[in-house]
């Protein structure tokens, strides 16, 4: 495996996916928490950092301990590190160096370079720069404006690189890696869907045993991917759970049901509608039903857990995003909305946890799932939050509104699924607004709710832009709604990207 070591890049698991698309095996760690480096460690990345090495609280790391063993790649800020440190100098650039560049000189036959051609052009993003580098180093590629674009520790594996591979507008990056990773680390490529299912389902066998788990399913993809994986490897042990919270999309609750027991899960679905119906009246606040509907579900979910005798384990569907721990940079993040998710915490079950993905990011959890043979339906769809249509109702929730809004949600998806546009878009969906408007209906004056529609792209729901869905699909929504859906007489369309609003309205 590769080492990433983080000094709080926001590209840093961009590092992590490229390597991974070729097939490494690598994990993130944060600098300061570098783990045991034993034989199946083959290299370490160093990744770029918001920070300055010149800066006095700059993030160290021991280099010099394993650069005579093992290969290095500084990567910016990380580079800078390497030079800075060990003879050289960094200052800040006279102008920023932010964007594209052409590598126009690459020292010929460097390993590190095979493949890549004169002139390639790499994506920088820097505002310090290397002004000079000790007597063994030596510069192997520059761009017209930054003579040190790349060095290598002469008679070492250890580089440096000032420009970001990992980006794609870095057009020979990927190449760059993989010469870094397959020539000079030794690494072989071995590391694909199917790997690590044969891996993973025999590490759960000897971990588990005869052992019971019990796992809450959410219809989405990880907890389904995490629940047949687990069913592989321990069969019938495997119990789990779904819960119909009275919050799902439409017909939700009995189609994915449906589907779990078609691909021979050992499921038990428990209709629990009214008490999340009863935790939830008269509450407005979008937290306090966050919170409602939170500790309804350990309760649901608890109950359910202790009908199987002598369960000992929690299966937990998380992934690697939510475990990598965090370079905290300047200033904590603040808490924008509770991310309450099913399947979570109930930590007073004493329960011990297995989490089959939490080394995989979200698309590999997808790949992993298609090679497991899992519903295509299940693997494409798009997120939904564990508390579902209680966060699209703005104000407070009742049954009436659910069905309401469950149609008209309904409708709004089915069109984007029969106009081809439901696979582009990263998440949608219908929010409720208890807002009431005048309309007309043949020669009546009505006097109605109002449905929001939303649809956004995005990578990983931290930024996203509306989509431009086109025009006559959205009048065909908006008349579908209001003629089907009885207590809504006007639709409109939400054009607001995040930041600075947020994907859902609460
Ligand atoms: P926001 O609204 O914060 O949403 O831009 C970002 C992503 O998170 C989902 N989301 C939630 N997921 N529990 C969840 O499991 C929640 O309370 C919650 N709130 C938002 C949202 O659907 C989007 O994908």
């Amino acid at each position: 495996k590769i080492l990433i070591l983080d000094f709080g890049s926001q590209f840093t698991q961009l590092i992590a996916r490229r390597v991974r698309e070729l097939n490494i095996y690598c994990e993130i760690h944060p600098f300061n928490k570098v783990p045991e480096v034993d034989e199946s460690v083959k290299g370490i990345i160093l990744s770029g950092s918001p920070y300055s090495v010149r800066q006095d609280d700059a993030p160290h790391f021991e280099f010099i301990k394993h650069h005579t063993t093992l290969p290095i790649l500084g990567v910016c800020y990380g580079a800078q590190y390497m030079a800075h440190f060990h003879g050289g100098e960094v200052l800040a650039s006279s102008t920023r160096e932010y964007g594209r560049a052409n590598l126009d000189y690459i020292k010929p036959h460097n390993v590190l370079f095979k493949d890549v051609p004169a002139g390639s052009q790499v994506w920088m993003s820097h505002g310090d720069t290397i002004a000079r580098i000790a007597d063994d180093f030596e510069i192997i590629a520059s761009t017209d404006s930054v003579k040190v674009a790349a060095y290598q520790i002469t008679g070492t594996k250890t580089y440096g690189i000032q420009f970001h591979p990992e980006v794609t507008h870095s057009i020979d990056g990927k190449q760059l890696l993989q010469n870094f990773l397959v020539d000079i680390c030794g690494c072989s490529q071995d590391w694909t869907p199917d790997s690590f299912i044969e891996t993973t389902i025999a590490e759960l066998k000897a971990k588990l045993g005869d052992d019971k788990v019990v796992l809450g399913l959410s219809g989405g993809v990880d907890s389904s991917v995490a629940a047949v994986l687990l069913h592989q490897a321990i069969g019938k042990n495997l119990h789990c759970i779904f819960v119909d919270n009275g919050l799902l999309r439409k017909d939700e609750y009995q189609s994915v049901l449906d589907s779990y027991q078609h691909m021979g899960l050992n499921i038990k679905g428990i209709d629990a509608k009214q008490r999340f119906y009863d935790a939830l009246a008269g509450i407005s606040d979008p937290e306090k039903k966050r919170k409602a509907i939170g500790r309804v579900f350990i309760e649901v979910f608890d109950d359910a857990a202790h009908e199987v005798q002598g369960v000992s384990w929690l299966g937990q569907g998380t992934i690697y995003p939510d475990v990598i721990e965090s370079v905290s940079v300047k200033g904590p993040s603040a808490t924008i909305k509770s991310h309450h998710n099913v399947g979570g915490l109930p930590d007073f079950m004493k329960l011990k946890v297995v989490e089959p993905l939490n080394t995989l990011f979200k698309d590999e959890v997808r790949r992993v799932g298609k090679a497991l043979g899992i519903d295509p339906n299940i693997l494409g769809r798009h997120p939904f939050p564990g508390p579902g249509l209680a966060i699209r109702i703005l104000g407070d929730v009742t049954p009436e509104k659910v069905d309401i809004l469950q149609q008209a949600d309904a409708i709004y998806i089915n069109n984007l699924r029969s106009g081809g546009v439901y696979d582009k878009v990263w998440q949608a969906g219908a929010i409720y607004l208890p807002v009431q408007s005048v309309g007309v209906m043949g020669d009546e004056r009505t006097y109605e709710n109002v449905i929001c529609l939303r649809a956004v792209e995005s990578l990983d729901g931290m930024t996203a832009d509306w989509c431009h869905l086109p025009y006559d699909l959205l009048a065909k929504i908006s008349n579908e709604i209001i003629n089907n859906v009885k207590g809504i007489n006007r639709v409109v369309y939400d054009i607001s990207s995040k930041p600075p609003a947020t994907i859902e309205w609460e």
